[in-house]
């Protein structure tokens, strides 16, 4: 039944909206009924259902307030309203306010699975619009990055100024904060977009490999090469070359680049003739090329060359107010990747995920949310979706698993304890500046210091 399009009957009259629930579930649907306004909006709060019948005339609350509620908590959700008097005002003011359609009692059941069935086209075309609408404008919009904070707000700008220009990019962020992404939205979003964009991750390739891979080969150059083949710099002529994991190009081969970038033109290995070629050069990098550069382990020249313009990806922890969007853009994604019906995230288990760190950044969110999915049926994501490892990162760890001793326990005493525990153990982290203390402490700095003095500290 989980596969199954999930339909709310609201009306209060118990033979009514049990006929039309009998009726909807023999048609297949799997549905749900309520008698009033309010048990309908509980049920909306934790189910998405692809379609709400209504009742207009309801004893606690009017089928428009149904309506409005049902247009800010689930706006994907079509409600058809159901008037006992054949009301023109109403039914006109129904369908002002967002109804899909309306229908007057005495229900003739035929209507109602027609208008039902057109009910779920719309919403099947709509989602299908959407999709289509992204995938054209991924290509060629940063549509398909998400991100809010005032640090992905100038990454964009950044973006925008550099899909202008031809010269060479230099990517640099930890792991998974979506370098590569980033790296295509630059290629499809420029003049260059007609043309290839290749990508060679230089960490992937075996050294022995790795000339041959950028620069081509001809036949007879070393065992195994049977016939000339083309390297990726040739391959992304007129295009845009990806140098991925550029910090792990072993220093001959950097020479080597460099020279190819410098002069334009690669030599095919055991080859002495040149190939001419043009290509806007995008490399990424996790390590801190900078710093390798100090020891030697990166040409400084190669380094200056390939980082004409930076574009540094903050990691995730650093961004804290973009975990919603991207929460609901992956929950989206994998949602409609599965078939699934639209699925949302409960406050309090975005708030854990707002208060993770992500070491692995967008990456690990997004395999989180994908594996949550899966291992769910539930509409909504909830706390208990969310794995022991993610939650267990709040602040408080697991300080409220005090348990209640049989013998029974001083409460004050015993808070006051812990209160002295934590202030004391503040002031050491902070060194003794109170300020700092208390802002670890999440309290002002007034009550810290009535609280040192309370608790003789
Ligand atoms: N801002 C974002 N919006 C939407 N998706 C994102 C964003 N950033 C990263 N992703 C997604 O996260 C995943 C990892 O991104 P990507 O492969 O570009 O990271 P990376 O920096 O190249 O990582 P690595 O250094 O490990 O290669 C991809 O699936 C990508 O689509
Ligand atoms: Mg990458």
């Amino acid at each position: 039944m989980d596969d199954a399009i999930k339909i709310l009957v609201v009306d209060d009259d118990d033979s009514g909206r049990e006929a039309l629930s009998r009726l909807l579930s023999l048609a297949g649907y799997d549905v749900t009924s309520a008698a009033t306004g309010e048990s309908a909006l509980d049920l909306i709060d934790c189910q998405q259902y692809q379609v709400i019948v209504s009742d207009l005339f309801l004893p606690d609350k009017n089928g428009f307030d149904v309506l409005q509620s049902v247009r800010k908590v689930s706006p994907a959700s079509e409600v058809i309203v159901v008037t006992g008097h054949a009301s023109a005002q109403s039914a006109v003011r129904a369908m002002k306010e967002g109804a899909f359609d309306y229908i007057t009692k005495p229900i003739d059941f035929d209507e109602l699975k027609i208008v039902v069935l057109k009910a779920l086209e719309k919403q099947k075309l709509m989602s299908e619009n959407k999709y289509l609408r992204q995938q054209l404008q991924g290509r060629f919009e940063f549509d398909n990055i998400i991100g809010n904070s005032p640090a992905m707000s100038l990454v964009f700008e950044r973006m925008s100024r550099i899909v202008k220009t031809d010269s060479a990019v230099l990517v640099s962020g930890e792991s998974g904060t979506g370098k590569e992404l980033v790296a295509r939205a630059l290629h499809y979003n420029g003049t260059r977009r007609e043309r290839p964009f290749v990508a060679v991750n230089c960490s992937a390739i075996p050294e022995a490999l790795l000339e041959s891979e950028l620069f081509g080969h001809v036949r007879g150059a070393f065992t195994g090469a049977v016939k000339d083949k083309p390297g990726k710099f040739e391959a992304a002529n007129h295009g845009t070359i990806f140098l991925d994991e550029i910090g792990t190009l072993p220093l001959h081969l950097q020479s080597k680049l460099l020279r190819v970038l410098q002069e334009h033109e690669v030599e095919r290995v055991g080859s002495n003739k040149t190939v001419k070629f043009h290509v806007r050069v995008i490399s990424a990098t996790n390590s801190d090329l900078e710093s390798m550069v100090k020891r030697g382990a990166f040409r400084e020249d190669l380094y200056y060359r390939l980082n004409v313009i930076p574009l540094h990806l903050p990691p995730l922890r650093e961004r804290q107010q973009d975990i919603m969007h991207l929460t609901a853009f992956f929950l989206e994604k994998q949602c409609r990747l599965l078939g699934r019906a639209p699925c949302s995230i409960s406050k309090q288990a975005l708030e854990a995920l707002e208060r993770y760190s992500w070491p692995g950044n967008v990456r690990e969110l997004e395999n989180l949310i994908e594996r949550m999915i899966v291992l769910t049926d539930a509409a909504i994501i909830n706390l208990d979706d969310v794995p022991a490892t993610i939650v267990g990162e709040k602040p408080a760890g697991d300080m409220c698993c005090v348990k209640m001793p049989s013998g029974g326990v001083d409460l004050v005493a015993t808070i006051s304890r812990i209160e002295h525990s934590l202030i004391s153990e503040a002031l050491e982290s902070a060194g003794g500046v109170k300020a700092k203390a208390a802002a670890l402490l999440g309290i002002n700095r007034t009550t810290l210091v009535e609280k040192i003095k309370r608790l003789k500290i």
